[in-house]
């Protein structure tokens, strides 16, 4: 083999670690790292196999393909690591956007500790496990129903959380203002009668649900809406702007039965700003009104 060829092929396999390292320290996930690495691997281990060939320099295209392989690797990676999109199965708990104890006394830090490690958390699991169900085959015994039913309650679950928590804040301004504001007023005459609409709707929950003020895009209006678990009672084509939780693992350790009592206490911690920003990104949908 002559010099060139060899030093030429050392080049690839020395670019090749190169490559390892940057996707160990991707943000890739786990899987898809040790996925990424084997490939990287193969392909060092047939440009071993040309370099041990004698007549390899007989062979220039087998060096182009090698080099040919070795740049689709690298888009390969990456387009993983420009993901728009969260792989099925591998959805994440949020952090939650301030500390444990933040909303107190509004809301308790052993509640907000047990509603995300452990309820969120479930919900986060569980979405997991449906999606891989449906998704990637493993699907064992069990009826796609039984897997569409897990999907709808804990990919419910999971989406509203992750909304209710950054509908909290500790410097919440009591009020809404801007563009919710006129909003507000518009649909609904005012503030007071806004709120007071909201707060039935979360009292009458019966058992375990949601209240939330929703954007429907084919309407051009707001809407109050309760949600039975999480999934049941939806208006589908509308988007929740400010939700919450009258489950009673949200609020039973401080509040026990008191529902009405979470729900007064609880419009001290509303994220008006968060608020807004869902609106103002909601607005730019533009359906046809019907
Ligand atoms: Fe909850």
């Amino acid at each position: 083999m002559n010099k060139e060829y060899k030093e030429y092929l050392e080049s690839l396999l020395n670019w090749g670690e190169k490559l390892k390292q940057t996707v160990q320290d991707s943000e890739l996930l786990d899987d898809e790292k040790m996925h990424t690495l084997k490939q990287v691997e193969k392909w060092q281990g047939n440009i071993y196999e040309l370099l041990d060939q004698e007549e390899a320099d007989a062979n220039p295209e087998r060096m182009l393909d090698l080099r040919a392989e070795g740049e689709n690797l690298i888009q390969e990676i990456q387009g993983s690591s420009n993901r728009e999109s969260v792989p099925y199965g591998k959805h994440k708990l949020p952090p939650l956007p301030y500390a444990y104890n933040a909303l107190e006394p509004y809301i308790s830090e052993q509640i907000m500790r047990l509603h995300h490690t452990k309820h969120h958390q479930s919900y986060v699991d569980g979405l997991n496990k449906a999606e891989e169900a449906l998704y990637t085959g493993k699907k064992g015994k069990d009826p796609i129903k039984h897997w569409l039913r897990e999907q709808a309650f804990n990919g419910s679950g999971h989406y509203l959380h992750t909304i209710f928590w950054h509908n909290m804040t500790p410097n919440s301004k009591k009020k809404p203002s801007g563009e919710i504001l006129k909003q507000i007023k518009k649909d609904f005459g005012s503030w007071n009668s806004f709120k007071k609409l909201f707060t039935d709707a979360a009292e009458s929950v019966e058992g375990n649900g949601w209240a939330a003020l929703l954007w429907s895009p084919r309407s051009g209006k707001l809407a109050i809406q309760s949600f039975e678990k999480h999934q049941l009672f939806q208006l589908p084509d509308t988007i929740p702007l400010l939700v919450l939780d009258v489950w009673e693992h949200a609020y039973y350790l401080q509040h026990q039965n008191d529902k009405a009592s979470y729900i007064k206490d609880w419009w001290n911690v509303v994220n008006w700003d968060n608020v807004n920003e869902r609106f103002n990104k909601a607005k730019k949908l533009k359906w046809q009104l019907f």
